[in-house]
């Protein structure tokens, strides 16, 4: 049994169609890499799927259970938590506090919060940063703290929304050791949208691509990124120069 299944799923904003016939599973356990070009539909795929908006057809099943019409707490509630592409943890809390809101949904105990999230600050060398407010930190630990946060509430499905935008490669490789870790170590499912594509190809175990709103191919990392539709659509000549030259090439 998938610990998630999409089926057919579609999303309109008016007239627009962001998310066209969008269908795939995903088994417990698994890294699967989501990519594609601007505007291609991943971000609003993580909104439909975690419950911010209602989907126009389609239907979505995670850990047996249909949650098509969940609203966003409640598919939070069931082990679905999600970060955002625009950084979302609250500046005027401390490193501490945020991850502690993460924690309340799953204990009402202040002392109880406090000791999941400093054991969640130290399992990600966050400890040192706990007492500052998040605002005075670095893009790159802002980043850490959002992750933090989604694991405050215990998720079996993770879903992260380009972490790694916007760092340089020394902090995009810490991230990525976090991410590997929760992956590997605490055992948490993930969903990976990210926009540089080498670390996508390096860390998932399977790859979705998808482009104007549809999925174009499915499969593991080399299979995708040598599918000519996937290099006409999306990975083109970036990719060839980003993996070093040839590695788009069948
Ligand atoms: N809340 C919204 N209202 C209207 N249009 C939206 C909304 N969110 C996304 N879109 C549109 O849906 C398309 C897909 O956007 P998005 O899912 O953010 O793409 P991606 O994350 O792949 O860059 C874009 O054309 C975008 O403008
Ligand atoms: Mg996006």
């Amino acid at each position: 049994m998938a610990l998630l299944a999409v089926e057919n799923l579609v999303k309109d904003f008016g007239g627009l169609r962001a998310n066209d016939d969008i269908s795939f599973t995903l088994e417990k356990g698994e890294l699967l890499g989501l990519i594609g070009p601007n505007g291609a539909g991943k971000t609003t795929l993580f909104n439909c799927i975690a419950g911010k908006h209602p989907v126009t057809a389609g239907r979505i099943v995670f850990d047996d259970e249909d949650i098509t019409a969940l609203k966003a707490p409640e598919v939070a509630r069931r082990g679905l938590a999600r970060t955002f592409q625009v950084y979302a943890a609250a500046g005027d809390l401390t490193v501490r506090e945020n991850v502690m809101v993460g924690c309340f949904m799953r204990t009402a105990s202040r002392r109880k919060a406090r000791e999941r999230a400093d054991a969640i600050l130290e399992d990600l060398n966050l400890t040192a940063a706990a007492p500052q407010y998040v605002s005075e930190l670095p893009v790159a630990a802002q980043k850490q703290v959002t992750m933090a946060t989604a694991l405050g509430t215990r998720p079996k499905l993770l879903l992260l929304d380009e972490v790694a935008a916007g760092l340089n490669p020394g902090e995009i490789e810490e991230i990525m050791a976090s991410i590997r870790h929760i992956h590997h170590d605490l055992g948490v499912t993930v969903i990976l949208i990210e926009h540089v594509m080498e670390l996508v190809m390096r860390t998932s175990d399977r790859v979705i691509v998808i482009d104007s709103g549809r999925k174009i191919a499915e499969g593991l990392p080399d299979e995708v990124a040598r599918d000519p539709q996937v290099i006409k659509a999306y990975l083109g000549d970036r990719y060839v120069q980003e993996a070093g030259g040839g590695e788009a090439h069948p």
